[in-house]
């Protein structure tokens, strides 16, 4: 997710907009740039990389004045992380700067049609887009264009916009991404999130979706997509710093599990719309995706537990063999593999050595490769013919939560695709799986409801020296992701299990000493897993269930349930994953263990 931080007043503005910056550093970033209105001129100063680089070229140039300007951290969705792709962009006549925070889904058949009417673009990003239109619409009254400009946008976006000749002017614009004003002493604000702005003022209001504002130094207006006039909720930020970066969360990882059905959104959102399935990004020509005859997923971790739930995905729907081997031991083995191969590397973090090695083995090999990621520009996209990315936003906790949901909402509509092109799934039957990712986000906002219990059990169990995961199909997967989630974030030895497999050795470890966590919401094998749990049930086993609601067969057998909504199985691992994540990161908070950064772990394993 980017960071915006805009400022109006008696000036300077850029030191403001630098500290600014400064405090939105922790969000995760690949380019800086500033915009002021320096005279009657916008001068735009930007930069690939961290801040400091933008720092030092700014040293080099003639001071940026000016009472009014932007400032922007970008983390790239569309088009890598390059000078010209950095923000703010300006129109084609130069009268507006914009920043962005967001997706726009109709960004192409914007372009094309703003290019029709003679606009020139000088970058691959959706957001240049924002600039040229706004101009389009501009008559001489900035919020007036902005209004106008916006309700052609579909998508999400947190906007700010500087024009050339309204030298004391803001204007802030927001839909399904966070954007605030914050009142000042005869200076006024804009930015993405709180800590940008906590040095200047704490008194703020967050704009609604479709809520535009007119940012002036004197005073602050606010109105609906529509013009009519709002009168927006100020509050007091108590927050430190600290706690501001977190968005009031104690700890990255508990944001980023709730921040999942907003990232979720953003990454399918714009790929499914009922009639067909779009990946503007993947430059892999359908019929080479077509010649594939088997899949090969490499990756790690919970990575690689995302890869094990695709896998069901893609052999029953575009029924093509397909394997998941861990990176790390991929090299090391004979893979039969070549140009028959489709070779997948599933990363959150696009720099993981051991499946940037695999990949590019698997090339070596004559395979197709693909990248699913969430880091646009990263080692790992960089090497594959083509990439998929997640739109999860940064991820700075070092256990992985929104990646991993969206890295299987991203492979389940690979293997939708997939099954489409080789003629394996129709289109009448590909709709009701595209409505139903659809209604995940909305799965998941509910499946969080169940924190509080969950809480409580985390608090009951903590105590536990093990713990057993099982699951099933879909969902045997996460019975792996579970176990990991509690080894690194709480150091508890956890063991996850295909349900079936308790009765060939499992099933000697049970005792009333420890709980095994059950997936077994409805689905194929769903009263297979309830013949595992009562053989877990019958030898004193403590049964914790992650259960569909209301169901009366799981609670006769477990001793505390978790419900979560029921779906069609093949997304139900991006749901019932959730009360796992919570269960994890409570019992970490009850040890006391240090959360966003568990011992002996890193984010980003660059190293073999
Ligand atoms: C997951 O919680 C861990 N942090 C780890 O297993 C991680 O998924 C693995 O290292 C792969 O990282 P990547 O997705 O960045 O490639």
């Amino acid at each position: 997710m980017c960071g915006i931080i805009g400022y109006v007043g008696p000036g300077p503005a850029t030191p403001r907009i630098l500290s600014g910056l400064q405090r939105l550093d922790y969000r995760g970033y690949d380019s800086a740039g500033v915009v002021v209105l320096d005279g009657d001129r916008i001068r735009v100063e930007k930069m690939p990389g961290k801040l400091d680089h933008l720092l030092d070229h700014l040293k080099k140039m003639p001071a940026m004045n000016g009472c009014v300007g932007l400032g922007h951290t970008r983390w790239a969705t569309h088009g890598g992380p390059t000078q010209r792709n950095a923000h703010p962009h300006l129109s084609h006549r130069a009268t507006v700067a914009v920043v962005h925070n967001g997706i726009i889904e109709n960004h192409e058949e914007l372009r094309r049609r703003l290019r029709k009417r003679g606009y020139r673009f000088a970058s691959e990003t959706d957001t240049e887009v924002i600039a040229h239109l706004v101009e389009d619409h501009y008559r001489g009254d900035p919020l007036e264009a902005v209004r106008r400009a916006i309700n052609q946008l579909d998508g999400s976006f947190a906007i700010g916009a500087l024009f050339r000749d309204h030298p004391d002017v803001l204007i802030g614009a927001r839909l399904n991404s966070p954007l605030l004003v914050g009142y000042g002493e005869g200076a006024n604000y804009l930015a993405s999130d709180a800590p940008a702005v906590l040095p200047f003022t704490r008194k703020v209001a967050y704009l609604e979706d479709r809520e535009l504002a007119e940012i002036r130094p004197g005073g602050i207006r606010v109105i609906d997509a529509g013009g009519r006039p709002r009168d927006p909720k100020v509050i007091d930020i108590t927050w430190d710093f600290a706690s501001a970066a977190k968005e009031g969360y104690p700890h990255f990882m508990l944001k980023e599990v709730y921040e999942q059905p907003r990232a979720l959104a953003d990454t399918i959102r714009g790929r499914t719309n009922r009639q067909h399935l779009h990946f503007p990004e993947l430059e892999i020509p359908a019929r080479r995706l077509r010649a594939a005859k088997r899949v090969t997923i490499v990756a790690c971790g919970t990575a690689a537990h995302a890869g094990m739930t695709a896998k069901y995905a893609f052999e029953e729907l575009a029924r093509i063999p397909t394997e998941v081997v861990l990176a790390s031991e991929f090299r090391y083995g004979d893979p039969v593999i070549g140009r028959d191969t489709l070779a997948i590397a599933v990363t959150q973090s696009g720099e993981t050595m051991d499946t940037l090695c695999a990949i590019r083995a698997a090339k070596e090999h004559g395979a197709l490769a693909l990248a699913v990621c969430n880091v646009v520009g990263s080692s790992i996209p960089r090497a594959c013919d083509g990439t998929v990315y997640t739109h999860a936003g940064p991820e700075i906790g070092v256990a992985s939560t929104k990646a991993y949901t969206t890295q299987i909402a991203v492979l389940e509509l690979l293997a939708i695709r997939l099954g489409m092109i080789r003629g394996t799934l129709t289109r009448e039957a590909a709709r009701p799986l595209l409505r139903a990712m659809e209604r995940v986000p909305a799965a998941v906002e509910k499946a969080l409801e169940c924190d509080g219990g969950v809480a409580k059990l985390a608090r009951k169990y903590a105590g536990s020296r093990n713990f057993m995961y099982i699951g099933r199909r879909y969902n045997f997967p996460n019975a792996y992701e579970g176990a990991l989630k509690l080894k690194e974030l709480s150091y508890i030895h956890a063991e996850g299990y295909g349900a079936g497999e308790m009765k060939h050795g499992p099933l000697a470890l049970v005792d009333d000493t420890f709980p095994t966590v059950a997936v077994c919401t409805k689905g194929r094998a769903y009263d297979k897993i309830l013949s595992n749990m009562k053989e877990i049930e019958a030898r004193g086993g403590i049964l914790i269930a992650v259960a569909n609601p209301r169901d009366a067969k799981v609670r006769a057998l477990a001793r505390h349930v978790v419900e979560v909504p029921q779906t069609i199985e093949m997304v139900s691992p991006m749901v019932t994953v959730v009360p796992l994540q919570l269960l994890a990161y409570h019992i970490a908070v009850t040890l006391g263990r240090d959360v966003d950064k568990p011992r002996n772990l890193a984010k980003a394993v660059t190293v073999e």
